[in-house]
């Protein structure tokens, strides 16, 4: 029998499902902006929970962000305020959380990746929402950090809210990567901690993590788990991503190298000088973001034999770093990396 390339698509698509009522907390950010395309390309009926605008200008980008679904706005530390002003006691099937401290510092950690999401958590138990996912980070795995003690803090209690949950871990963001790309096309160096071979990661993409965070939906291989998750392999070192972004340019790879004990040296001054001015306390905690990130892999750590494991990574989606970069290049993408930049 012929079948026809039409005939083929219909007869082995499988039944789409059934379309959900979503709740989507930290719309606003990099991942819950791809995740809220995702709900809307599944045929989900999102409503999306943000804090206010701050003036005209964003009052305007989020009438176009939002214009083909519901929006409500209210503050994220109160559970009474997310079911009066959020959820409205209306029934929803899921919350998906793409909230994250903007910041990473201890404060604000605790502020948003732990006291806000109790607050989503206990207003989405006193409103009967069955369901509830969750973006992490990969790096909750080996806890140094303050805002990895909160959000691992966070998991806890939502493992053991009764709740069906996904908790996804991804490993990079892309725009968490492509921060020396305008120094490389401006023929400056491309900046390495030590040898630049320390750490490895196998990035993933804003769109395929979201098609990942709304997977879980429906996947009841994601139910009630812990989801590491990254791109696609191989795990690429920082020295590797540098010899991509030159080939990407076309120029003769460059490097400079940043010798790690120096973040270790900027870290014990500010944490003394922290003690009298507290400001310099948070920055001294952002540059052991920085030192961590420098020396850890985004992979899944095996406590067992005390290394990173490529293999035991899961991969997920398409997109590659270097398309990213090649859209960067081509004005066809921008990244909003907001204080998580390191080198530029
Ligand atoms: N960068 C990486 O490579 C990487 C890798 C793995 C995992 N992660 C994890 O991914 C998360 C970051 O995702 P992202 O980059 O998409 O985040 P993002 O762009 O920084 O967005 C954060 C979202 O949270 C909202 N938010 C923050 N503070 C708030 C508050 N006090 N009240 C109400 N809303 C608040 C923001 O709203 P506004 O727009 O109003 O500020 C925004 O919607 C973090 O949990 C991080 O650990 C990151």
């Amino acid at each position: 029998m012929h079948i026809t390339h039409a005939d083929h698509v219909i007869g082995t698509s499988a039944p789409s499902p059934p379309a959900r009522r979503v709740f989507l907390v930290g719309a606003t950010g990099t991942i819950g902006r791809a995740t809220l395309r995702a709900l809307v390309r599944h045929g989900h009926d999102v409503t999306c929970y943000l804090r206010p605008p701050r003036d005209a200008r964003q009052t305007a980008e989020y009438a176009r962000l939002f214009a083909d679904v519901s929006m409500r706005t209210g503050v994220m530390d109160r559970a009474d305020a997310i079911v009066r002003d959020g959820l409205r006691g209306e029934r929803f099937d899921a919350v998906i959380s793409c909230l994250a401290s903007r910041t990473g510092t201890p404060r604000d950690a605790w502020a948003v990746d732990h006291d806000a999401h109790q607050a989503l958590l206990a207003a989405a138990r006193e409103c009967g929402v069955p369901q509830f996912v969750l973006l992490s980070a990969i790096c909750v795995q080996k806890p140094v950090l303050a805002f990895q003690q909160a959000k691992l803090a966070f998991e806890r209690s939502l493992m053991a809210s009764g709740l069906r949950y996904s908790i996804v871990r991804p490993t990079a963001f892309f725009k968490s990567l492509s921060g020396q790309l305008a120094r490389v096309q401006a023929g400056k160096p491309f900046l390495l901690f030590g040898d630049g071979r320390l750490t490895a990661c196998t990035p993933i993409g804003d769109d395929d993590l979201a098609d990942y965070l709304v997977g879980c939906l429906e996947e009841p291989t994601r139910w009630n788990r812990v989801l590491p998750i990254g791109g696609p392999k191989p795990a690429l070192t920082p020295r590797e991503q540098g010899e991509q972004l030159f080939a990407l340019v076309g120029m003769p790879p460059k490097f400079s190298q940043v010798p790690v004990a120096l973040l270790s040296v900027i870290i014990a001054v500010l944490g003394v000088l922290g003690r009298v001015v507290p400001s310099l306390a948070e920055k001294a905690e952002l540059a052991k973001i920085g030192r961590y990130y420098a020396t850890e892999s985004m992979l899944v750590w095996d406590a067992e034999r005390a290394r990173y494991d490529v293999d035991a990574t899961p991969s997920y989606g398409a997109q590659t770093l270097v398309d990213h970069w090649r859209k960067l290049m081509q004005g066809d993408a921008v990244d909003d990396r907001g204080a998580h930049r390191v080198f530029t």
